[in-house]
């Protein structure tokens, strides 16, 4: 098969067999295609497209590029994000569906542009390793039923070289290939059920309803397709989800919520409803409502927390890390309290800003090399329609030094919007997209 020949085919719009996916798969990981013709062949997908049968021949072929994990017991699930602002989620959801009786090895991401990533998050944790070799990460799950870690080289490697092409071809934005993409990832840790959470609003990649649905739906379908149960819910990111944006602060707000002492409404809301399909898709509930109140129990109860301990002593961390988190979780030198500048009512957030604030901080990269700051962000955000007298506390800014606190503060001020009246509330959940 000679490659020119199918990056023209798809260049002019014509569909290829599952065959000749495959052998372009095999040619990223061999090296037998080139750059310029992976490339030209990204370029052709983003312009012209895939059917579904090609989407679905593409992500399991990249899956299966690498290993794909086999487990003994099951059902096997896990729960992916598109990507926000203090999407804390898959911190407290992952061990509770444990603790729910699924099996969960969760493949998680770094911060990717402005998001934050759930790995970025456990780092901040002292030992935790985020790579566990195969053999330790089955024995992890097995005693523990959960654990968060991160891709290795053996998982889905086509997917790191393709994706570098995407990056400097202009074609990271083809819905086709950032659902193989995703979906190569998650499924190739032997998933039978997936649950996406695909976000909505100025602080996700899909800022509108109809892009969210557009992914949902291709990567509902693709998933179904490729034999792993998936559904996705779209929910909001027009504000950040959690009180904090930061790498250890949203771990304190994780924390807070498994052991009971603050559980924050939108991410208890998003997390139970999340959890409650995920259930249902591991035929461990009936329906959503039951798989939501089993999943509420088991936070109510202590169980989710307690196996968010066993997976952090597991993977290295602190064996007392939820009892005494604040000793272990790093604190920024410089803790700045903004009143403020008026009276009335937070009417909105620029959350894309918010999250590349973190970024600036020192909580994110600027370049993949970078370390990352864990101490650095906002803490304290208050939920759109929260009313304030001048004064009061706005958010708290935590920053390596007063330079960067200063930039930070003036960088919040812009991104909030204080107004007279509440806006009508947005939903926190817009759409279901099932099979
Ligand atoms: N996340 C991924 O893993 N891949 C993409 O292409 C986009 C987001």
């Amino acid at each position: 098969m000679l490659y020119q020949e199918l990056i023209r085919r798809k260049r002019d719009g014509d569909t290829l067999s599952a065959a000749e996916l495959a052998a372009i798969v095999a040619g990223i990981c061999d090296g037998s295609m080139g750059d310029a013709q992976l490339g030209a062949f990204a370029m052709a997908v983003l312009l012209r497209g895939m059917d579904l049968t090609e989407r679905v021949a593409l992500t399991t072929a990249m899956r299966d590029s690498g290993d794909v994990l086999q487990w003994d017991h099951g059902p096997v699930i896990d729960k992916h994000s598109t990507g926000g602002v203090g999407d804390a989620v898959s911190l407290m959801l992952i061990p509770a569906l444990a603790a729910c009786g699924a099996v969960v090895p969760s493949i998680a991401g770094r911060g990717l542009g402005h998001t934050g990533g759930t790995l970025d998050k456990l780092q901040s944790i002292p030992g935790y390793d985020i790579a566990p070799d195969a053999a330790r990460l089955r024995k992890i799950v097995a005693q523990t039923g959960c654990a968060i870690v991160g891709q290795t080289a053996a998982l889905a490697p086509a997917d790191k070289r393709f994706y570098a092409i995407r990056d400097i071809t202009g074609t990271v934005e083809s819905l086709d290939l950032i659902t193989a993409s995703i979906l190569s990832k998650k499924l190739a840790a032997g998933l039978d059920a997936l649950v996406l959470d695909v976000k909505c609003g100025n602080g996700a990649f899909m800022t509108d309803q109809n892009a969210a649905r557009e992914l949902a739906r291709a990567l509902v379908d693709v998933g179904n397709g490729a034999g792993c149960r998936t559904m996705a819910l779209i929910s909001d990111m027009s504000q950040p989800l959690a009180s904090a944006a930061g790498n250890a602060l949203e771990l304190g707000v994780a924390v807070d919520f498994l052991t009971g002492r603050a559980v924050e409404a939108r991410l208890w809301d998003v997390t139970c409803a999340l959890g409650g399909q995920a259930l249902t898709l591991a035929g461990l509930a009936q329906d959503p409502d039951h798989g939501r109140g089993l999943l509420e129990a088991a936070f109510r109860s202590g169980k989710a927390a307690e196996c968010f301990g066993h997976m952090v002593a597991a993977l290295g961390g602190p064996t007392d890390f939820l009892e005494n988190s604040a000793t272990y979780l790093p604190a920024a030198p410089v803790v700045r309290s903004v009143p403020a500048p008026v009276s009335g009512v937070v009417t909105g957030y620029d959350t894309r800003a918010i999250g590349v604030a973190v970024i600036t901080l020192g909580g994110g990269r600027r370049q993949a090399s970078d370390r990352i700051d864990p101490r650095v962000g906002f803490s304290d955000i208050v939920p759109v329609g929260t009313r304030l007298e001048q004064g009061d506390t706005l958010v708290r800014i935590h920053a390596a030094d007063a330079v960067h606190a200063d930039d930070a503060i003036a960088t919040f001020l812009r991104a909030c919007t204080i107004g007279d009246a509440a806006p009508a509330p947005l939903p926190l959940i817009s759409a279901c997209v099932d099979p």
